[in-house]
């Protein structure tokens, strides 16, 4: 182990994995299409199991859709009152590695709200997968079709309070195991 503190983490302020935080409160400020394809584009961005990219999304703005889908999962609150939720579906038919699928979709997830913090949006994630009650009652908020699964909920807007600068480092030396060597 050899790291500079530069390379550990970036003090200009603008490293986004570090300065993302959970946020559950936002203004009334609306997320805009454009901005809603940034998160989306990154969405995409995301690796997948032999590049399956087994995503739909849901982009929800209605405030009577926004309050249902808060209403399908007790710790859904923040979407109600959010401006905007993104609902990452998961295909469940016609996939190579469907095994991998949910990996895949929390890979599409964490770069949404890497995204949402770089255009200083704030977004939680509420899980909906893999909880049969919750996937239910998504299913019939957003009547989805066989072969897609809502996998959870993305409540994004502006934070309401100033939360970025309060992202975590979580580094714990004792969850590391170093195996090095030298090669033949
Ligand atoms: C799989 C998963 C499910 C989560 N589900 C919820 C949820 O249902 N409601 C919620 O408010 N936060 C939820 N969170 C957010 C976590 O509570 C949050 O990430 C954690 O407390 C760490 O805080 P931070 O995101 O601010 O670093 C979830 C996060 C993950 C990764």
């Amino acid at each position: 182990m050899n790291m500079s503190a530069d390379v550990e983490k970036d003090t200009n302020g603008r490293d986004v994995i570090f300065e993302r935080a959970s946020v559950r409160a936002f203004t009334d400020a609306p997320v805009s299409d454009e901005q809603a394809r940034l998160l989306l584009r990154a969405a995409m961005a995301a690796p997948s199991a032999g590049n399956q990219q087994p995503w739909e999304f849901y982009v929800v703005r209605d405030p009577q859709m926004l309050a249902k889908l808060a209403g399908c999962s007790p710790y859904a609150k923040p979407t109600a009152k959010a401006p905007c939720c993104i609902v990452p579906c998961l295909r469940t038919q016609g996939l190579r590695f469907p095994g991998c699928a949910s990996q895949d979709m929390g890979a599409c997830v964490e770069n949404i709200l890497l995204e949402a913090t770089r255009l200083g949006l704030g977004a939680v994630w509420q899980a909906i997968y893999p909880e049969p009650e919750r996937m239910q009652a998504a299913r019939e908020v957003l009547g989805l079709g066989d072969g897609l699964e809502a996998f959870c909920l993305i409540a994004i807007g502006t934070p309401a309070s100033e939360v970025h600068a309060k992202g975590a480092d979580r580094y714990d030396e004792s969850r590391v195991s170093w195996v090095d060597g030298e090669r033949a």
